[in-house]
Protein backbone atom coordinates (compact mmCIF):
# COMPACT_ATOMS: atom_id res chain seq x y z
CA UNK A 1 0.00 0.00 0.00
CA UNK A 2 2.57 2.68 1.01
CA UNK A 3 4.21 1.68 -2.22
CA UNK A 4 1.07 2.84 -4.17
CA UNK A 5 0.66 6.02 -2.22
CA UNK A 6 4.35 6.88 -2.63
CA UNK A 7 3.56 6.35 -6.60
CA UNK A 8 0.23 8.26 -6.53
CA UNK A 9 2.47 11.08 -4.50
CA UNK A 10 5.02 11.36 -7.60
CA UNK A 11 2.43 11.31 -10.54
CA UNK A 12 0.61 13.94 -8.54
CA UNK A 13 3.99 15.69 -8.17
CA UNK A 14 4.83 15.38 -11.73
CA UNK A 15 1.42 16.72 -12.65
CA UNK A 16 1.99 19.78 -10.83
CA UNK A 17 5.08 20.72 -12.85
CA UNK A 18 2.72 20.81 -15.59
CA UNK A 19 5.38 21.72 -18.82
CA UNK A 20 8.53 21.38 -16.82
CA UNK A 21 11.13 23.58 -14.75
CA UNK A 22 12.21 25.91 -17.96
CA UNK A 23 8.74 26.59 -18.81
CA UNK A 24 7.49 27.60 -15.45
CA UNK A 25 11.05 30.00 -15.39
CA UNK A 26 9.69 31.00 -18.99
CA UNK A 27 6.51 32.33 -17.36
CA UNK A 28 8.45 33.77 -14.69
CA UNK A 29 10.90 35.72 -16.04
CA UNK A 30 7.97 37.38 -18.18
CA UNK A 31 6.68 38.25 -14.48
CA UNK A 32 3.76 35.93 -15.02
CA UNK A 33 2.45 33.60 -12.37
CA UNK A 34 2.13 29.90 -13.19
CA UNK A 35 -1.37 28.70 -13.59
CA UNK A 36 -1.49 26.59 -10.05
CA UNK A 37 0.54 29.38 -8.43
CA UNK A 38 -2.60 31.89 -9.20
CA UNK A 39 -5.13 29.97 -7.83
CA UNK A 40 -3.41 29.41 -4.71
CA UNK A 41 -3.31 33.43 -4.11
CA UNK A 42 -7.09 33.67 -5.34
CA UNK A 43 -8.10 31.10 -2.90
CA UNK A 44 -8.40 31.60 0.77
CA UNK A 45 -5.05 29.74 1.84
CA UNK A 46 -5.03 26.26 1.28
CA UNK A 47 -8.61 25.74 0.05
CA UNK A 48 -8.31 24.92 -3.59
CA UNK A 49 -8.65 21.51 -4.32
CA UNK A 50 -7.69 20.53 -7.94
CA UNK A 51 -10.12 18.21 -10.11
CA UNK A 52 -9.19 15.87 -13.14
CA UNK A 53 -5.11 16.10 -12.66
CA UNK A 54 -4.53 13.32 -14.42
CA UNK A 55 -6.61 14.19 -17.83
CA UNK A 56 -4.79 13.87 -20.85
CA UNK A 57 -5.54 14.85 -24.59
CA UNK A 58 -6.64 12.30 -26.77
CA UNK A 59 -5.49 13.34 -29.71
CA UNK A 60 -3.07 11.45 -32.15
CA UNK A 61 -2.06 13.56 -35.06
CA UNK A 62 1.00 15.51 -35.55
CA UNK A 63 2.76 13.44 -33.36
CA UNK A 64 0.34 14.26 -30.47
CA UNK A 65 0.45 10.37 -29.41
CA UNK A 66 4.14 10.82 -27.75
CA UNK A 67 3.28 13.93 -25.66
CA UNK A 68 0.89 13.75 -22.93
CA UNK A 69 1.29 15.92 -19.99
CA UNK A 70 -1.10 15.41 -17.13
CA UNK A 71 -4.01 18.01 -16.81
CA UNK A 72 -3.50 18.62 -20.46
CA UNK A 73 -3.09 22.55 -20.27
CA UNK A 74 -5.53 23.97 -17.67
CA UNK A 75 -6.35 23.79 -14.24
CA UNK A 76 -9.56 22.98 -12.59
CA UNK A 77 -10.70 22.76 -9.34
CA UNK A 78 -12.84 24.58 -6.58
CA UNK A 79 -12.17 26.45 -3.49
CA UNK A 80 -13.19 29.18 -1.15
CA UNK A 81 -12.68 33.27 -1.59
CA UNK A 82 -13.63 35.23 1.88
CA UNK A 83 -14.96 31.42 2.82
CA UNK A 84 -17.54 31.70 0.10
CA UNK A 85 -17.14 28.42 -2.32
CA UNK A 86 -16.15 29.44 -5.95
CA UNK A 87 -15.64 27.23 -9.10
CA UNK A 88 -12.06 28.27 -11.08
CA UNK A 89 -10.08 26.91 -14.05
CA UNK A 90 -6.56 28.57 -15.37
CA UNK A 91 -5.09 28.02 -18.06
CA UNK A 92 -1.21 26.62 -18.04
CA UNK A 93 0.78 28.12 -20.82
CA UNK A 94 3.65 25.81 -20.05
CA UNK A 95 1.53 22.87 -21.62
CA UNK A 96 0.53 23.08 -25.16
CA UNK A 97 0.97 26.93 -24.43
CA UNK A 98 -2.17 26.71 -22.42
CA UNK A 99 -3.90 25.94 -25.90
CA UNK A 100 -7.78 24.33 -25.64
CA UNK A 101 -7.91 20.97 -26.63
CA UNK A 102 -11.08 18.57 -26.52
CA UNK A 103 -10.00 17.15 -23.07
CA UNK A 104 -9.13 20.15 -21.50
CA UNK A 105 -12.71 22.09 -22.67
CA UNK A 106 -13.92 19.10 -21.13
CA UNK A 107 -12.73 19.97 -17.69
CA UNK A 108 -13.70 23.59 -17.92
CA UNK A 109 -17.27 22.55 -19.11
CA UNK A 110 -17.29 19.98 -15.84
CA UNK A 111 -16.33 22.77 -13.23
CA UNK A 112 -18.86 25.45 -15.54
CA UNK A 113 -21.76 22.85 -14.78
CA UNK A 114 -20.83 22.22 -11.02
CA UNK A 115 -20.65 25.89 -10.61
CA UNK A 116 -24.15 26.30 -11.73
CA UNK A 117 -25.57 23.32 -9.97
CA UNK A 118 -24.54 24.69 -6.38
CA UNK A 119 -25.09 28.36 -7.03
CA UNK A 120 -21.50 29.48 -6.97
CA UNK A 121 -19.36 31.92 -9.07
CA UNK A 122 -16.95 30.76 -12.19
CA UNK A 123 -13.89 32.58 -12.38
CA UNK A 124 -11.72 32.03 -15.89
CA UNK A 125 -7.94 32.73 -15.79
CA UNK A 126 -7.20 33.29 -19.56
CA UNK A 127 -3.02 32.43 -20.70
CA UNK A 128 -3.59 30.57 -23.72
CA UNK A 129 -2.34 30.59 -27.71
CA UNK A 130 -6.22 29.57 -28.68
CA UNK A 131 -7.46 26.75 -30.20
CA UNK A 132 -5.08 23.06 -29.88
CA UNK A 133 -3.96 23.76 -33.80
CA UNK A 134 -3.26 19.68 -33.92
CA UNK A 135 -6.80 18.96 -32.92
CA UNK A 136 -8.66 21.34 -35.43
CA UNK A 137 -12.17 21.13 -35.11
CA UNK A 138 -12.38 19.16 -31.88
CA UNK A 139 -10.89 21.94 -30.32
CA UNK A 140 -13.28 24.41 -31.96
CA UNK A 141 -16.31 22.52 -30.40
CA UNK A 142 -14.93 22.26 -27.08
CA UNK A 143 -14.73 26.14 -27.50
CA UNK A 144 -18.88 26.31 -28.44
CA UNK A 145 -19.68 24.29 -25.22
CA UNK A 146 -17.96 27.00 -23.29
CA UNK A 147 -19.44 29.20 -24.64
CA UNK A 148 -23.12 27.48 -24.57
CA UNK A 149 -21.96 27.46 -20.86
CA UNK A 150 -21.40 30.96 -20.34
CA UNK A 151 -24.58 31.63 -21.75
CA UNK A 152 -26.87 29.47 -19.78
CA UNK A 153 -24.71 31.15 -16.70
CA UNK A 154 -25.16 34.28 -17.01
CA UNK A 155 -27.76 35.99 -14.71
CA UNK A 156 -27.55 32.86 -12.46
CA UNK A 157 -23.98 32.66 -10.92
CA UNK A 158 -21.44 35.45 -11.25
CA UNK A 159 -18.63 35.03 -14.15
CA UNK A 160 -15.55 36.55 -14.06
CA UNK A 161 -12.49 36.51 -16.25
CA UNK A 162 -8.89 37.21 -15.40
CA UNK A 163 -6.76 37.67 -18.79
CA UNK A 164 -3.51 36.98 -17.92
CA UNK A 165 -1.67 36.06 -20.87
CA UNK A 166 -2.73 35.86 -24.59
CA UNK A 167 -6.41 35.20 -25.62
CA UNK A 168 -7.16 35.75 -29.31
CA UNK A 169 -9.26 34.58 -31.96
CA UNK A 170 -12.74 33.22 -31.49
CA UNK A 171 -11.45 32.67 -27.40
CA UNK A 172 -11.98 35.94 -26.89
CA UNK A 173 -15.70 35.42 -26.77
CA UNK A 174 -15.76 33.31 -23.41
CA UNK A 175 -14.47 35.98 -21.29
CA UNK A 176 -16.56 38.42 -23.34
CA UNK A 177 -19.89 36.23 -22.79
CA UNK A 178 -18.64 36.57 -18.65
CA UNK A 179 -20.07 39.58 -16.13
CA UNK A 180 -16.42 41.20 -15.87
CA UNK A 181 -13.10 41.38 -17.67
CA UNK A 182 -9.38 42.02 -15.61
CA UNK A 183 -6.27 42.02 -17.27
CA UNK A 184 -3.06 42.91 -16.16
CA UNK A 185 -0.88 45.37 -18.40
CA UNK A 186 1.54 44.57 -20.81
CA UNK A 187 1.33 40.96 -20.49
CA UNK A 188 -2.01 40.38 -21.79
CA UNK A 189 -3.88 40.72 -24.62
CA UNK A 190 -7.08 39.97 -26.62
CA UNK A 191 -8.22 40.86 -30.30
CA UNK A 192 -9.70 38.77 -32.65
CA UNK A 193 -6.97 39.06 -35.09
CA UNK A 194 -3.92 39.70 -34.28
CA UNK A 195 -0.74 42.60 -35.20
CA UNK A 196 0.57 40.54 -38.21
CA UNK A 197 -2.77 39.88 -39.69
CA UNK A 198 -4.38 43.29 -39.41
CA UNK A 199 -0.93 44.26 -41.09
CA UNK A 200 -2.19 42.08 -44.20
CA UNK A 201 -5.64 42.86 -44.61
CA UNK A 202 -5.75 46.74 -43.27
CA UNK A 203 -1.91 47.76 -43.82
CA UNK A 204 -2.00 49.42 -40.45
CA UNK A 205 1.10 48.72 -38.04
CA UNK A 206 -0.25 48.16 -34.40
CA UNK A 207 1.51 46.38 -31.63
CA UNK A 208 0.01 43.52 -30.17
CA UNK A 209 -0.28 46.12 -26.41
CA UNK A 210 -1.96 49.06 -28.78
CA UNK A 211 -4.03 46.51 -30.83
CA UNK A 212 -5.71 44.43 -27.49
CA UNK A 213 -3.77 45.37 -24.21
CA UNK A 214 -5.05 45.88 -21.20
CA UNK A 215 -4.64 49.55 -21.41
CA UNK A 216 -6.32 49.76 -24.86
CA UNK A 217 -9.43 47.49 -23.73
CA UNK A 218 -9.73 49.77 -20.20
CA UNK A 219 -9.73 53.12 -21.91
CA UNK A 220 -10.89 52.93 -25.53
CA UNK A 221 -12.87 49.58 -26.63
CA UNK A 222 -14.64 49.28 -23.67
CA UNK A 223 -13.82 45.34 -23.50
CA UNK A 224 -12.12 45.30 -19.94
CA UNK A 225 -13.60 46.07 -16.59
CA UNK A 226 -10.33 46.85 -15.08
CA UNK A 227 -6.63 46.70 -16.04
CA UNK A 228 -3.78 46.26 -13.52
CA UNK A 229 0.26 46.22 -13.42
CA UNK A 230 0.60 42.66 -12.55
CA UNK A 231 -1.06 39.54 -11.53
CA UNK A 232 -0.82 39.79 -8.10
CA UNK A 233 -2.21 42.91 -8.08
CA UNK A 234 -5.23 41.53 -10.19
CA UNK A 235 -5.92 38.81 -8.09
CA UNK A 236 -5.99 40.73 -4.85
CA UNK A 237 -8.76 42.53 -6.88
CA UNK A 238 -10.36 39.90 -8.09
CA UNK A 239 -11.22 38.79 -4.28
CA UNK A 240 -12.28 42.22 -3.78
CA UNK A 241 -14.71 42.07 -6.28
CA UNK A 242 -15.87 38.82 -5.43
CA UNK A 243 -16.96 40.32 -2.00
CA UNK A 244 -19.01 42.50 -3.22
CA UNK A 245 -21.32 39.90 -5.30
CA UNK A 246 -23.77 36.97 -4.60
CA UNK A 247 -22.39 33.51 -4.83
CA UNK A 248 -25.51 33.17 -7.13
CA UNK A 249 -28.84 34.66 -8.23
CA UNK A 250 -30.41 32.74 -5.45
CA UNK A 251 -28.40 33.52 -3.05
CA UNK A 252 -30.29 35.59 0.36
CA UNK A 253 -28.93 39.39 0.53
CA UNK A 254 -26.06 39.42 2.83
CA UNK A 255 -25.14 42.85 5.30
CA UNK A 256 -22.05 42.61 6.52
CA UNK A 257 -20.75 45.09 9.79
CA UNK A 258 -18.27 47.69 8.19
CA UNK A 259 -18.11 49.43 11.18
CA UNK A 260 -19.19 53.02 9.72
CA UNK A 261 -21.63 54.59 11.51
CA UNK A 262 -25.30 54.87 9.12
CA UNK A 263 -25.75 58.15 10.70
CA UNK A 264 -22.51 59.52 10.09
CA UNK A 265 -23.54 63.36 8.48
CA UNK A 266 -21.08 64.50 5.81
CA UNK A 267 -21.19 68.38 6.63
CA UNK A 268 -18.75 68.76 3.51
CA UNK A 269 -21.19 67.92 1.39
CA UNK A 270 -23.40 71.06 1.69
CA UNK A 271 -20.89 72.98 -0.32
CA UNK A 272 -19.52 70.17 -2.83
CA UNK A 273 -21.60 71.75 -5.47
CA UNK A 274 -20.05 74.96 -6.62
CA UNK A 275 -23.03 78.23 -6.56
CA UNK A 276 -21.90 78.42 -10.29
CA UNK A 277 -23.95 75.90 -12.08
CA UNK A 278 -21.61 75.97 -14.93
CA UNK A 279 -18.83 74.90 -12.47
CA UNK A 280 -17.80 71.37 -12.35
CA UNK A 281 -17.07 68.98 -9.24
CA UNK A 282 -15.98 65.36 -8.84
CA UNK A 283 -18.55 62.89 -8.04
CA UNK A 284 -16.16 60.50 -7.46
CA UNK A 285 -15.59 63.02 -4.22
CA UNK A 286 -19.23 62.57 -2.94
CA UNK A 287 -19.49 58.84 -3.74
CA UNK A 288 -16.47 58.25 -1.81
CA UNK A 289 -17.75 59.78 1.43
CA UNK A 290 -21.29 58.69 1.40
CA UNK A 291 -20.11 54.85 0.67
CA UNK A 292 -18.69 52.80 4.14
CA UNK A 293 -15.51 53.38 5.06
CA UNK A 294 -14.91 55.73 1.65
CA UNK A 295 -14.52 51.98 0.10
CA UNK A 296 -15.78 52.12 -3.94
CA UNK A 297 -14.60 49.75 -6.53
CA UNK A 298 -14.77 51.05 -9.25
CA UNK A 299 -15.91 49.54 -12.67
CA UNK A 300 -14.77 50.78 -16.01
CA UNK A 301 -13.07 53.47 -14.05
CA UNK A 302 -10.94 54.53 -17.60
CA UNK A 303 -13.90 54.40 -19.96
CA UNK A 304 -16.57 56.78 -20.85
CA UNK A 305 -15.44 58.75 -17.68
CA UNK A 306 -18.66 61.11 -17.87
CA UNK A 307 -20.57 57.90 -16.31
CA UNK A 308 -19.24 56.41 -13.20
CA UNK A 309 -20.47 53.18 -12.30
CA UNK A 310 -19.01 50.26 -9.58
CA UNK A 311 -19.79 48.72 -5.99
CA UNK A 312 -19.96 49.62 -2.56
CA UNK A 313 -21.29 48.98 0.69
CA UNK A 314 -23.96 51.00 2.54
CA UNK A 315 -25.06 50.24 6.40
CA UNK A 316 -23.31 47.09 5.05
CA UNK A 317 -25.49 46.49 2.83
CA UNK A 318 -23.50 45.74 -0.95
CA UNK A 319 -24.83 48.32 -3.68
CA UNK A 320 -24.17 49.21 -7.10
CA UNK A 321 -23.74 52.52 -7.56
CA UNK A 322 -24.51 54.72 -10.89
CA UNK A 323 -23.64 58.42 -11.02
CA UNK A 324 -23.10 60.90 -14.09
CA UNK A 325 -19.32 62.59 -13.74
CA UNK A 326 -19.82 66.47 -13.91
CA UNK A 327 -16.01 66.70 -14.72
CA UNK A 328 -15.73 65.05 -17.54
CA UNK A 329 -18.37 66.35 -21.20
CA UNK A 330 -20.47 68.04 -18.17
CA UNK A 331 -21.80 64.66 -17.27
CA UNK A 332 -23.71 64.70 -20.40
CA UNK A 333 -24.81 60.74 -21.22
CA UNK A 334 -23.65 59.40 -24.33
CA UNK A 335 -23.01 56.01 -26.21
CA UNK A 336 -20.27 54.83 -24.80
CA UNK A 337 -21.34 56.00 -21.06
CA UNK A 338 -25.18 54.78 -21.76
CA UNK A 339 -23.89 51.14 -22.65
CA UNK A 340 -21.84 51.35 -20.12
CA UNK A 341 -24.04 51.93 -17.39
CA UNK A 342 -27.09 50.14 -19.02
CA UNK A 343 -24.39 46.93 -18.48
CA UNK A 344 -23.96 47.68 -15.22
CA UNK A 345 -27.27 48.08 -13.94
CA UNK A 346 -28.83 45.05 -15.59
CA UNK A 347 -25.71 43.02 -14.24
CA UNK A 348 -26.89 44.01 -10.48
CA UNK A 349 -30.44 43.59 -10.82
CA UNK A 350 -29.55 40.33 -11.97
CA UNK A 351 -28.01 39.14 -8.69
CA UNK A 352 -30.13 41.53 -6.62
CA UNK A 353 -27.71 44.25 -5.72
CA UNK A 354 -29.65 47.59 -5.03
CA UNK A 355 -28.84 49.96 -7.77
CA UNK A 356 -28.15 53.71 -5.83
CA UNK A 357 -28.12 56.52 -8.38
CA UNK A 358 -26.70 60.14 -8.30
CA UNK A 359 -27.78 62.51 -10.85
CA UNK A 360 -26.09 65.53 -11.95
CA UNK A 361 -27.02 65.40 -15.30
CA UNK A 362 -27.53 67.92 -18.22
CA UNK A 363 -28.58 66.18 -21.29
CA UNK A 364 -28.08 63.80 -24.03
CA UNK A 365 -24.57 65.23 -26.02
CA UNK A 366 -25.63 66.52 -28.94
CA UNK A 367 -23.77 65.98 -32.39
CA UNK A 368 -23.65 64.39 -35.56
CA UNK A 369 -21.18 62.04 -34.27
CA UNK A 370 -23.72 60.77 -31.40
CA UNK A 371 -26.71 60.61 -33.67
CA UNK A 372 -24.78 58.92 -36.89
CA UNK A 373 -23.65 56.01 -34.08
CA UNK A 374 -27.29 55.70 -32.61
CA UNK A 375 -27.08 57.78 -29.55
CA UNK A 376 -31.02 56.74 -30.20
CA UNK A 377 -30.46 53.11 -29.91
CA UNK A 378 -27.94 53.32 -27.16
CA UNK A 379 -29.33 55.50 -24.96
CA UNK A 380 -32.20 53.84 -24.89
CA UNK A 381 -30.43 50.61 -23.41
CA UNK A 382 -30.14 52.57 -20.59
CA UNK A 383 -33.72 53.67 -19.94
CA UNK A 384 -34.45 49.60 -20.84
CA UNK A 385 -31.89 48.79 -18.06
CA UNK A 386 -33.30 51.28 -15.13
CA UNK A 387 -37.20 50.20 -16.54
CA UNK A 388 -36.54 46.69 -15.85
CA UNK A 389 -34.97 46.48 -12.66
CA UNK A 390 -36.70 45.37 -10.30
CA UNK A 391 -34.08 45.67 -7.17
CA UNK A 392 -34.64 48.37 -4.68
CA UNK A 393 -33.68 51.60 -6.59
CA UNK A 394 -33.03 54.96 -4.71
CA UNK A 395 -32.15 57.90 -6.97
CA UNK A 396 -30.61 61.08 -5.15
CA UNK A 397 -30.81 64.47 -7.86
CA UNK A 398 -27.58 66.33 -7.14
CA UNK A 399 -27.64 69.17 -9.51
CA UNK A 400 -29.20 69.01 -12.79
CA UNK A 401 -31.47 66.26 -13.97
CA UNK A 402 -32.52 67.84 -17.86
CA UNK A 403 -34.96 66.15 -19.93
CA UNK A 404 -34.78 63.10 -21.26
CA UNK A 405 -31.81 62.38 -19.31
CA UNK A 406 -33.95 63.02 -16.18
CA UNK A 407 -36.73 60.50 -16.84
CA UNK A 408 -33.50 57.80 -18.16
CA UNK A 409 -31.64 58.08 -14.93
CA UNK A 410 -33.53 56.18 -12.46
CA UNK A 411 -36.39 58.12 -12.01
CA UNK A 412 -39.52 57.44 -10.31
CA UNK A 413 -41.50 57.33 -13.75
CA UNK A 414 -39.25 54.23 -13.44
CA UNK A 415 -40.20 52.62 -10.96
CA UNK A 416 -37.59 54.30 -8.90
CA UNK A 417 -37.95 53.31 -4.73
CA UNK A 418 -36.95 56.59 -3.01
CA UNK A 419 -36.55 59.62 -5.12
CA UNK A 420 -34.58 61.84 -3.52
CA UNK A 421 -33.09 65.63 -4.33
CA UNK A 422 -30.58 68.10 -2.98
CA UNK A 423 -32.21 71.37 -2.07
CA UNK A 424 -30.43 72.96 -5.39
CA UNK A 425 -31.77 70.58 -7.53
CA UNK A 426 -32.85 71.58 -11.15
CA UNK A 427 -35.36 69.65 -12.66
CA UNK A 428 -36.37 70.86 -16.01
CA UNK A 429 -36.69 69.76 -19.68
CA UNK A 430 -33.55 72.09 -19.92
CA UNK A 431 -31.13 74.16 -19.02
CA UNK A 432 -32.46 77.94 -18.05
CA UNK A 433 -30.85 79.97 -20.53
CA UNK A 434 -32.09 77.04 -23.28
CA UNK A 435 -35.30 77.59 -21.84
CA UNK A 436 -35.64 81.15 -21.75
CA UNK A 437 -34.31 81.36 -25.09
CA UNK A 438 -36.95 79.75 -26.60
CA UNK A 439 -39.88 80.84 -24.47
CA UNK A 440 -38.84 84.38 -24.48
CA UNK A 441 -37.52 84.47 -28.37
CA UNK A 442 -40.06 87.85 -28.95
CA UNK A 443 -38.91 89.74 -26.26
CA UNK A 444 -35.21 88.79 -26.50
CA UNK A 445 -35.38 89.80 -29.86
CA UNK A 446 -36.98 93.06 -29.70
CA UNK A 447 -35.20 94.06 -26.41
CA UNK A 448 -32.76 96.76 -26.79
CA UNK A 449 -30.07 95.19 -25.12
CA UNK A 450 -30.87 91.66 -26.10
CA UNK A 451 -28.59 90.43 -24.17
CA UNK A 452 -29.51 91.62 -21.15
CA UNK A 453 -32.90 90.42 -21.83
CA UNK A 454 -31.99 87.10 -22.12
CA UNK A 455 -29.96 87.45 -18.46
CA UNK A 456 -33.01 88.61 -17.09
CA UNK A 457 -35.62 86.20 -18.48
CA UNK A 458 -32.98 83.17 -17.78
CA UNK A 459 -32.66 84.06 -14.17
CA UNK A 460 -36.70 84.57 -13.90
CA UNK A 461 -36.58 81.18 -15.19
CA UNK A 462 -34.01 79.36 -13.21
CA UNK A 463 -35.90 80.98 -10.33
CA UNK A 464 -39.47 79.43 -11.05
CA UNK A 465 -38.35 76.14 -12.40
CA UNK A 466 -34.76 75.00 -11.86
CA UNK A 467 -35.66 73.75 -8.52
CA UNK A 468 -36.76 69.94 -7.05
CA UNK A 469 -39.92 71.72 -5.57
CA UNK A 470 -42.03 71.55 -8.53
CA UNK A 471 -41.16 67.80 -9.16
CA UNK A 472 -42.04 67.81 -5.36
CA UNK A 473 -44.84 68.90 -5.11
CA UNK A 474 -46.25 66.47 -7.86
CA UNK A 475 -44.76 63.38 -5.78
CA UNK A 476 -42.31 62.76 -8.77
CA UNK A 477 -39.49 63.21 -5.79
CA UNK A 478 -40.08 61.98 -2.08
CA UNK A 479 -38.34 64.22 -0.25
CA UNK A 480 -35.79 67.05 -0.49
CA UNK A 481 -32.60 66.07 1.55
CA UNK A 482 -29.92 68.13 2.85
CA UNK A 483 -26.46 67.15 1.63
CA UNK A 484 -25.28 66.11 4.69
CA UNK A 485 -27.62 63.55 5.34
CA UNK A 486 -27.42 61.71 2.33
CA UNK A 487 -25.46 58.75 3.74
CA UNK A 488 -28.33 58.34 6.44
CA UNK A 489 -31.22 58.83 4.53
CA UNK A 490 -29.81 56.20 1.57
CA UNK A 491 -28.76 53.97 4.47
CA UNK A 492 -32.75 54.37 5.99
CA UNK A 493 -33.98 54.03 2.62
CA UNK A 494 -32.13 50.81 1.38
CA UNK A 495 -33.55 49.13 4.79
CA UNK A 496 -36.86 50.64 4.49
CA UNK A 497 -37.09 48.47 1.02
CA UNK A 498 -34.85 45.64 1.57
CA UNK A 499 -37.87 43.35 1.58
CA UNK A 500 -39.55 45.20 -1.97
CA UNK A 501 -40.89 42.16 -3.79
CA UNK A 502 -41.91 43.28 -7.91
CA UNK A 503 -41.73 41.21 -10.56
CA UNK A 504 -42.47 42.12 -14.65
CA UNK A 505 -44.58 40.07 -16.75
CA UNK A 506 -43.86 36.73 -18.12
CA UNK A 507 -41.81 36.81 -20.95
CA UNK A 508 -39.68 34.55 -23.03
CA UNK A 509 -36.91 36.74 -22.49
CA UNK A 510 -37.01 41.19 -23.56
CA UNK A 511 -36.14 42.28 -26.82
CA UNK A 512 -33.47 44.81 -25.06
CA UNK A 513 -32.42 47.41 -28.31
CA UNK A 514 -28.90 45.88 -28.85
C1 LIG B 1 -0.97 24.16 -29.89
C2 LIG B 1 0.35 25.84 -29.13
C3 LIG B 1 -0.62 26.80 -29.49
C4 LIG B 1 -1.81 26.32 -30.10
C5 LIG B 1 1.03 27.84 -28.62
N1 LIG B 1 1.35 26.54 -28.61
N2 LIG B 1 -0.17 28.02 -29.19
N3 LIG B 1 0.16 24.53 -29.32
N4 LIG B 1 -1.95 25.00 -30.26
N5 LIG B 1 -2.77 27.16 -30.45
C6 LIG B 1 2.56 25.95 -28.09
C7 LIG B 1 3.77 26.27 -28.90
O1 LIG B 1 3.92 25.33 -29.93
C8 LIG B 1 4.89 26.15 -27.88
O2 LIG B 1 5.14 24.79 -27.65
C9 LIG B 1 4.24 26.65 -26.62
O3 LIG B 1 2.82 26.55 -26.83
C10 LIG B 1 4.56 28.08 -26.29
O4 LIG B 1 4.37 28.84 -27.48
P1 LIG B 1 5.43 29.90 -28.01
O5 LIG B 1 5.04 30.22 -29.39
O6 LIG B 1 6.80 29.37 -27.78
O7 LIG B 1 5.19 31.10 -27.03
P2 LIG B 1 5.24 32.64 -27.35
O8 LIG B 1 6.46 32.98 -28.12
O9 LIG B 1 5.03 33.31 -26.03
O10 LIG B 1 3.98 32.94 -28.26
C11 LIG B 1 2.69 32.74 -27.75
C12 LIG B 1 1.68 32.83 -28.90
C13 LIG B 1 2.10 31.88 -30.05
C14 LIG B 1 1.65 34.28 -29.41
C15 LIG B 1 0.30 32.51 -28.32
O11 LIG B 1 2.34 30.60 -29.46
C16 LIG B 1 1.07 31.73 -31.08
O12 LIG B 1 0.95 32.59 -31.97
N6 LIG B 1 0.36 30.59 -31.05
C17 LIG B 1 -0.64 30.31 -32.06
C18 LIG B 1 -1.83 31.16 -31.83
C19 LIG B 1 -2.96 30.79 -32.75
O13 LIG B 1 -2.88 31.06 -33.97
N7 LIG B 1 -3.93 30.08 -32.18
C20 LIG B 1 -5.09 29.72 -32.93
C21 LIG B 1 -5.96 30.93 -32.91
S1 LIG B 1 -7.49 30.64 -33.59
P3 LIG B 1 6.62 24.27 -27.24
O14 LIG B 1 6.46 22.78 -27.20
O15 LIG B 1 7.55 24.75 -28.29
O16 LIG B 1 6.88 24.87 -25.91
C22 LIG B 1 -8.38 30.22 -32.33
C23 LIG B 1 -9.77 29.95 -32.75
C24 LIG B 1 -10.64 29.76 -31.57
O17 LIG B 1 -7.99 30.13 -31.25
C25 LIG B 1 -12.01 29.66 -32.13
C26 LIG B 1 -13.02 29.57 -31.06
C27 LIG B 1 -14.37 29.63 -31.62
Amino acid sequence: MLEIIDKFDQLRAQARMGGGEERIHAQHRRGKLTARERLEVLMDQGTFEELDTFVEHNCADFGMQETHVAGDGVVTGFGLIHGRRVFAFSQDFTVFGGSLSESNARKICKIMDMAVKVGSPIIGINDSGGARIQEGVASLAGYAEVFQRNVMASGVVPQISAIMGPCAGGAVYSPALTDFILMVKDTSYMFLTGPDVVKTVTHEEVTAEQLGGAVTHATRSGVADFAFDNDLNLIRHLRKLLSFLPSSNRAPRECIATGDDPKRQILSLDTLVPDDPQRPYDMKELIEKVVDNHDFMEVQAGYAKNIIIGFARMGGQSVGIVANQPLVLAGCLDIASSVKAARFVRFCDCFHIPIITFVDVPGFLPGLQQELGGIIKHGAKLLFAFAEATVPKITVIIRKAYGGAYDVMSSKHLRGDLNYAWPNAEIAVMGPKGAAEIIFRNEIRKADDPEAKLKEVTAAYAANFANPFIAARKGFIDDVIMPRDTRFRVIRGLQTIAGKQLSNPWKKHDNLPL
